[in-house]
């Protein structure tokens, strides 16, 4: 049993292998937070203290007591208007007006399994591997009602965590604020940790004291965003990747959220993650509700390496779907890098041939394959196939491709709309914009209204006609701007930005459920929604438009916190670099981009035999490695923020195999000699590094590491793979 309940006490102790999580109902029926961490045993109330604190206030019901507060005791999910001056997880407008919503326990449920959120992405878990709390809370007067949601994974020592926000009463209300976790915690100095960017450059690693005062991340962009991405680490000061007590918070959502860090008057520390707040006022009818998306929490006492490992396993076991969620993928070329939008059927199957010359399986025709579309000014919006550019029919095409033994793949941008397209033209109102007012372009498009039903419908019947045409294997869903107005015509605004969302879900589901054995890569503008969310719907989303080896290996380096290389797409490109103009070698490009799903991204026509050689043994070392990238555990090595290297290693589950990788990312005059310490290997091992012969103890290559070679050159690379000595 995982969760347990002492009804004398009113406590629930939730367990994982390694963790502790409890609560309490108190003598009001409030909720409050007892721990969450290391595992531990018995009831841990006896950490609740009251003292009178100064303009801290108290419930009526408290009398005489003016200990109690809700301004200083730790909660579960705090509201506002009951007294706690602090961030809150929920806000509630009443139809009287005011901001105020007192959550007390009614009842509660524990079940077999893990819950589900209708409509929204969640882990997933079979039956026996989980366990459900629900736990329901109720303001008296107004009757709304709160479902707290608690799915324990006790293997894998994540605690998920969802809210229901259920009208029960009798006017109408607006949630002006949902979120569906808070962490309160009692004492201790933590560190917050979060991965902030911009297009092409997205989730670089930042850490600051979390400090009297709130710090504050999200996106308001309608998408999860480039600038701030949906999972944070609250860390106990002084915890690195090997050590110290550390907690994920990693949102299951693609839309805008808002995650609070705040420290308070008595140097308590609240997190919080949910939705963003901004522009959100979502109106509930009497008996209507919210679903909260949902919240992953993990903790280790272990450091930052092993709260990553938890999370790879809950993402690839327990938040991607589908048949090529534990599938090595197919090597893929796409055409972006190739030939932009300036391609005929011709180039299609140029690349095709020197695709099925060099080893590579799949061909994808990105973006300018459509309508008119020989830029990104018009088309979008218009799924119909430019066959007179193409000089072709695509079922022509595909098989063309097919019959050179390579696959097909095809881009889409079902959220979007150009002006200049037959579809605006139709349906102008089908956009987001405000009435009265000219819109906000976003590289020249507009954003379809997916909360309209009839408006997906449209675009999901056109992009199937386009797919029934041939043997398509993959999609890249792509989404290039930000939302600027948060409007429906058919909706009310405060809740267009989440029905927004939901309506890619739909979308999404209903594509994945035609096309079950259809790849479907996820992508905005490169990672501009690389979270949880989409991977349910997508087991692997491009990493970003940024392919330059050297930029990439610190957006990797970020991403790697919270997801595994399995869901990491990554493509060697040109040099010099389109984004960056840098130059690296071919080793060098190869090497980074098997951190992920690998693949190309150039005119593979213009490489030289000696290139095209390389690339063949390049694709040949990928398929050897694969299984060890794809499910292998994930160590970061250094820190390429800071450190003159960039290393990292794959280990096999069993320990037995190791793929270290290091990009060289500064050169001097008379180098230091850089040691690379590994990590994960069975220390009374012996490894043999398999192209050179020389053999290490596992305690040696851990404690002391490996001497990385003083070469001349910039960004070179060096990928060594290990094989435990079977004695
Ligand atoms: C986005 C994607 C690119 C490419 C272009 C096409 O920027 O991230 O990979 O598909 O759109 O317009």
């Amino acid at each position: 049993m995982a969760i347990i309940y002492n009804e004398e006490k009113h406590i629930f102790t939730l367990n994982t292998e390694h963790t502790t999580y409890q609560m309490k109902v108190d003598n009001y029926g409030f909720l409050l937070h007892l721990y969450y961490g290391k595992k531990t045993a018995g009831e841990m109330d006896y950490l609740l203290t009251g003292y009178d604190r100064g303009f801290s206030g108290n419930p009526y019901e408290a009398g005489e007591d003016r200990t109690y507060s809700l301004d200083v005791l730790p909660q579960e999910y705090p509201t506002a208007g009951t007294g706690d001056y602090r961030n809150s997880a929920l806000i509630i407008r009443n139809q009287d007006g005011s901001e105020c919503c007192a959550l007390r326990y009614v009842s509660h449920q524990v079940k077999q399994g893990k819950y589900g959120l209708k409509g929204l992405p969640a882990v997933h878990a079979p039956q026996e591997e989980a366990e459900t709390l629900e736990i329901l809370m109720e303001d008296p007067v107004t009757r709304v009602q709160a479902l707290l949601l608690y799915g324990v994974l006790a293997d894998k020592d994540i605690i998920t965590r969802s809210a229901k926000i259920i009208n029960g009463g009798s006017g109408r209300i607006v949630v002006e604020k949902a979120s569906s976790a808070c962490l309160d915690f009692l004492g201790g100095s933590y560190d917050l940790i979060s991965f902030y960017g911009r297009h092409a450059m997205e989730r670089n690693f930042q850490r600051s004291g979390i400090v009297h005062g709130t710090a504050s991340i999200g996106s308001r962009r309608g998408t999860s965003s480039h600038q701030y991405n949906p999972a944070v680490i609250i860390a106990q000061e002084g915890t690195t990747e090997d050590a110290g007590s550390c907690y994920g918070m990693m949102f299951v959502y693609s839309g805008g959220f808002l995650c609070e860090a705040e420290k308070d008057q008595f140097g308590q520390t609240r997190a919080i993650m949910g939705l963003s707040s901004d522009g959100f006022h979502y109106l509930l009818e009497r008996e209507e509700e919210l679903v909260v998306p949902e919240t992953v929490l993990a903790y280790t006492h272990e450091g930052f390496s092993c709260l990553s490992e938890k999370y790879h396993r809950c993402v690839r076991e327990n938040i991607c779907r589908g048949k090529f969620a534990d599938e090595i993928r197919p090597v893929l070329l796409n055409s972006w890098e190739a030939s932009y939008f300036h391609f005929t059927g011709e180039t299609i199957c140029s690349l095709a041939r020197e695709a099925a010359e060099i080893g590579i399986d799949m061909v994808v025709m990105d973006d300018g394959w459509f309508g008119k579309r020989d830029d990104d000014n018009s088309g979008l919006g218009d799924w119909y196939v430019n066959e007179e550019k193409l000089g072709c029919t695509l079922a022509e095409l595909i098989q063309r491709v097919n019959r050179l033994g390579v696959k097909f793949g095809l881009w889409i941008e079902p959220e979007m709309v150009s002006e200049d397209s037959d579809l605006y033209r139709m349906h102008p109102d089908w956009a987001m914009q405000i009435p009265g007012r000219k819109p906000i372009r976003g590289r020249n498009q507009l954003v379809l209204d997916f909360s309209r039903a009839e408006v997906r419908n449209h675009i999901l019947e056109r992009i199937c006609g386009v797919l029934d045409q041939g043997n398509v294997e993959y999609v890249k869903w792509d989404m290039n701007r930000s939302i600027a107005e948060l409007y429906s015509k058919t909706t009310d605004a405060g809740k267009a930005a989440y029905d927004y969302v939901l309506g890619v879900y739909d979308f999404l589901e209903r594509l994945r459920e035609r096309y079950p054995d259809m790849l479907i890569e996820g992508c905005s503008g490169g990672g501009g929604r690389f979270d949880a969310g989409m991977l349910y719907y997508t087991p692997q989303i491009w990493c970003s438009d940024n392919t330059d080896a050297v930029d990439r290996v610190k957006i990797q380096y970020g991403t790697s916190f919270f997801y595994p290389a399995s869901t990491v797409a990554s493509h060697v490109s040109a040099a010099p670099n389109h984004q960056t103009g840098r130059n690296s070698s071919l080793h060098t490009r190869g090497v980074v981009a098997m951190a992920g799903v690998f693949g190309y991204e150039l005119d593979i026509c213009k490489l030289t035999p000696e290139q095209k050689e390389e690339v063949k043994e390049q694709i040949g070392q990928y398929r050897k490695y694969a299984g060890l990238i794809g499910r292998g555990d994930y160590y970061r090595l250094s820190n390429p923020f800071r450190d003159e290297i960039a290393a990292w290693l794959f280990v096999s589950e069993d320990r037995g195999r190791a793929l270290l990788s290091v990009v060289m990312l500064e050169v001097h005059g008379n180098m230091t000699v850089n040691y690379v310490k590994l990590k994960g290997l069975e220390a009374d091992s012996i490894y043999e590094d398999t192209e050179s012969g020389r053999c290490y103890y596992g305690s040696a290559l851990m404690e002391a590491g490996l001497a990385m070679p003083i070469e001349l050159g910039e960004y070179r690379a060096y990928q060594i793979e290990l094989k435990r000595k079977e004695l």
